[in-house]
């Protein structure tokens, strides 16, 4: 399976999600590719930090932009059970190869206006990659959520909006949601991820939580 974390919206947080996910895949015990498919190679400031942490990466990860991304991941199929590839925050061709290769697409947004409208641009781009790539899903994922009681109000007109754009099947918004927490930046300088913290911890369950969504997601056909 491969998944793409796109959104042309700078600092939606997609390496934070690709990364994260990348050591939830790697603790349930499946083989994982993270491609960092970004040129301003985040991925590996968190590996570098990792690694001088003396802390073991449980995954593999490689850099790769440019014209051969699609062609590389493709061959790597094989190889791996699963793929992540996080993309940079513009578009761009490694962006859109990634869409074409892809089985399940997610892509952080705020609840914001102004994340709104690069969403739309999103899902357009979704619309007319499915036309290609027909076992392409979206998942679009609300990220750095404030605890707030306008919050309900911002998803529900997201989702209403979304309703009046009669999105097609194959895009939905995911049940879980990732709210705005200190710790996802912390454990970035200690080479870590959130699933790497204690069970009760708010952050880890959230991202097993979207795990748990992505598989069903991916499993179901219709
Ligand atoms: N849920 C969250 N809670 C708190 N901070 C977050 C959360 N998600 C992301 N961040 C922080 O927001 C910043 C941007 O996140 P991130 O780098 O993951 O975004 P991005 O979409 O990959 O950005 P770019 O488009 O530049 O690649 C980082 O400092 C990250 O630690
Ligand atoms: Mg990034």
């Amino acid at each position: 399976m491969i998944i793409s974390v796109v959104n042309e919206k700078g600092g939606s947080g997609k390496t934070t999600i690709a990364t994260n996910l990348a050591f939830k895949f790697a603790q349930e015990g499946i083989d994982l590719m993270l491609i960092d498919a970004d040129p301003q190679r985040s991925i590996e400031t968190l590996i570098d930090f990792r690694i001088n942490n003396d802390l073991e990466l449980p995954f593999n990860s490689m850099s790769k932009i440019g014209d051969s991304l699609a062609k590389e991941a493709k061959s790597l199929e094989n190889k791996y059970d699963s793929i992540i590839i996080d993309t940079g925050g513009r578009d761009s061709k490694e962006m859109r190869q990634a869409l074409i290769i892809s089985d399940l697409v997610i892509i952080p947004t705020l609840a914001s206006g102004y994340d709104q409208a690069v969403l739309n641009k999103m899902l357009t781009l979704v619309e007319e990659c499915s036309l290609i790539n027909t076992r392409l899903k979206a998942l679009i994922l609300i990220n750095r959520a404030s605890p707030n009681p306008f919050l309900e109000k911002k998803i529900n007109d997201l989702k209403e909006y979304l309703n009046e754009k009669q999105i097609p099947q194959n895009i939905k918004i995911a049940n879980t949601i990732i709210y705005e927490r200190e710790i996802y930046k912390n454990v970035v300088f200690e080479g870590k991820s959130v699933v790497e913290l204690e069970e009760s911890n708010k952050a880890k369950k959230e991202i097993d939580m979207l795990y748990n969504e992505l598989l069903s997601y991916c499993n179901n056909s219709d």
